[in-house]
């Protein structure tokens, strides 16, 4: 039995706690959800139950198709046991289908799916707001090394493949996706979560948006949606 023991870091979604095992850490999932670097903060009911069965049921997926991930198990209905990371501060993004900053960027309308999966990497960095980088200032401010890049873009195009067809076949377009990466004794494993807060998800059907855009834009229905996901996901009635 793993104990919990002291607190090392609150973030905006999650708190991370240490246990008797130093290479091993708690990440409590909370209902607190925030948007545009935390200008914008709200409560979405039961969000960390749903996203600590999500993101544990799709960390065993991955890890069942030869992932290497920071998942150990889910301890109960809010807590996750994880393998402790020295976070790499890069977020990665993975675009199947136009949306959100992209769009933007580009000057093009959501929904146009790309001919390719659209890799992104972003400074993990609050103060300014994670800017977008390249892999030169990646290399350049040695946010990880050349082999560790190496492995993250695979990982991350390999996840993007697994993703979309778990979601497919369950009726969800995986439209895009952040994730984040961390060292554990020498290794790079996946990190994190993956959860309807990270990813843009549309039914398959009907398009209709089953992640926090429904919070971030005010389109109500944000419960039910993360709920739905649940479902899908988990193969159950919430
Ligand atoms: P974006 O279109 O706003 O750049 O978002 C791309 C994906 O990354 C989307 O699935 C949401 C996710 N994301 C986060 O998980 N955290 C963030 O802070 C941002 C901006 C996006």
């Amino acid at each position: 039995m793993t104990e919990k023991r002291e607190k090392i870091y609150e973030g905006k979604a999650k708190i991370i706690y240490a246990t008797d095992n130093p290479d091993l850490i708690i990440q409590f999932f909370k209902d607190d959800a925030t948007a545009f670097n935390a200008q914008k903060k709200g409560v979405i009911v039961n969000k960390g139950v749903i996203n600590n069965a999500i993101s544990s049921k799709i960390f065993s997926y991955l890890e069942d198709g030869g992932i290497h991930t920071h998942f150990v198990k889910k301890l109960s209905d809010r807590e996750m046991l994880a393998k402790r990371l020295e976070i790499i501060p890069v977020e990665v993004v993975v675009r199947n289908v136009s949306a959100g900053s992209l769009s933007g960027r580009m000057g093009i309308d959501e929904g146009i799916e790309l001919p390719l999966p659209v890799l992104e990497f972003y400074y993990k960095s609050d103060e300014l707001g994670d800017p977008m980088i390249n892999e030169s200032h990646i290399k350049a401010f040695n946010l990880a090394k050349e082999g560790e890049m190496d492995k993250i873009r695979d990982v991350a195009m390999d996840v993007n493949k697994r993703l979309k067809s778990f979601f497919v076949q369950r009726g969800i377009t995986l439209v895009d996706f952040k994730i984040e990466f961390g060292r554990h004794r020498g290794e790079v494993l996946l990190g994190d979560e993956i959860t309807p807060d990270a990813c843009r998800l549309w039914d398959a059907v009907t398009r209709d948006k089953m992640d926090k855009d429904r919070f971030r834009r005010d389109l109500g229905g944000v419960e039910d949606a993360y709920l739905k996901v649940y479902e899908r996901v988990c193969g159950v009635k919430g």
